[in-house]
């Protein structure tokens, strides 16, 4: 449905996309997962002709992003990171509005905006102008306004910023619902764990570069990255920790009071892990699991965190 190949794009002196590339499956939830700065809204605005890019090339639903930008645009619905609303217009008049900008048959448009208004929780505000609306509702019909038009690709740049856990709920049940009628989805995020539960591909992006792609399954699995125990006691003896260490034989590092272990099967090790300590008479203050996430994937790839 989408074939996005070698994107770059700079902004003078700054290269915002440093040759990007992928490929997204008709009826996909793909992430583009990065920290700020990566790279996220400039792709999504590439790839809904906001913006043109330096060179490379775009292909969306069969449609050269270049040659064809009408069609194109016709495919696709926006959610931009700023949201795009007039203030002193009521919610249902901006939505008459974006259906306008969008082409919506006008016989239909109000049938449209009437289940539209209901399936954001949103049906009896519709008359009330969007500067009386909250942050979150703001954010409902922003994404109400991108669908009108029923696209078969929605991008959506980090719609979830600053929004109200329930406004955020609804957001994901609308999503789900897209989701499962086979609509694509490309969603930008910095938070790991939408990522983690919503998209059934993910691309990190750093730096204007994608470093790994693939279903989260993949990237756990290609990373290298073990699973760890991090045992940390109230104090420990050289001579202990040396003990400890010599029945132990997976990979393993003391850090301080704090004894990493690292392992494939850190179910089955736990349990023998903490016996080893007491045989030992470590004196333990704290355990913690690390388990394998796009955080952790994130570091080893980067050496960095994902969020600031
Ligand atoms: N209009 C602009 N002029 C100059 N530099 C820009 C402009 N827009 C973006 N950049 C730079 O391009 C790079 C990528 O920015 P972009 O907005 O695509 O990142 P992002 O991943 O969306 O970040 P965030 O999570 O903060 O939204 C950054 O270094 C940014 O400073
Ligand atoms: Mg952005």
């Amino acid at each position: 449905m989408i074939k996005v190949e070698n994107l770059v794009k700079k902004y003078g002196e700054t290269t915002a996309l440093d040759g990007i590339s992928f490929e997204i499956k008709e009826g996909k939830f793909f992430g583009l997962l990065g920290p700020n700065g990566a790279g996220k809204t400039t792709t999504i605005s590439i790839l809904s002709t906001i913006l043109r890019p330096d060179s490379g090339t775009v292909r969306i639903a069969g449609f050269d992003l270049q040659k064809d930008p009408d069609q194109c645009k016709r495919n696709i619905g926006v959610v931009t990171q700023e949201i795009a609303l007039y203030n002193k217009l009521s919610a249902f008049d901006n939505l008459m509005f974006w259906g306008g900008i969008y082409d919506v048959p006008k016989a239909e448009l109000k049938t449209r905006i009437s289940e539209i208004l209901s399936l954001f929780g949103l049906t009896e505000r519709q008359h009330d102008k969007i500067e009386a609306y909250s942050g979150g509702m703001k954010r409902r019909i922003n994404i109400a306004s991108a669908m009108l038009h029923r696209p078969k690709v929605l991008f959506m740049d980090e719609p979830t910023v600053g929004v109200d856990p329930q406004s955020r709920n609804l957001i994901f049940e609308v999503l789900e619902k897209l989701h499962k009628e086979g609509i694509t989805i490309v969603y930008t995020t910095h938070y790991m764990e939408e990522a983690e539960r919503f998209c059934d591909q993910i691309g990190i992006i750093d730096k204007g570069k994608i470093i790994a792609e693939g279903t989260l399954a993949e990237l756990k699995k290609s990373g290298g990255i073990k699973e760890s125990i991090a045992v940390t006691f109230n104090e420990i003896s050289e001579e202990v920790a040396k003990k400890i260490g010599t029945f132990l034989d997976g990979e393993f590092k003391f850090t301080g009071n704090t004894l990493h272990y690292y392992s494939n099967q850190i179910k089955s090790d736990l349990g023998k892990l903490i016996v080893l300590c007491n045989d030992q008479g470590a004196d333990i203050s704290n355990i913690e699991i690390q388990k394998v996430n796009l955080e952790t994937i994130f570091l080893s790839l980067t050496g960095k965190q994902l969020r600031d």
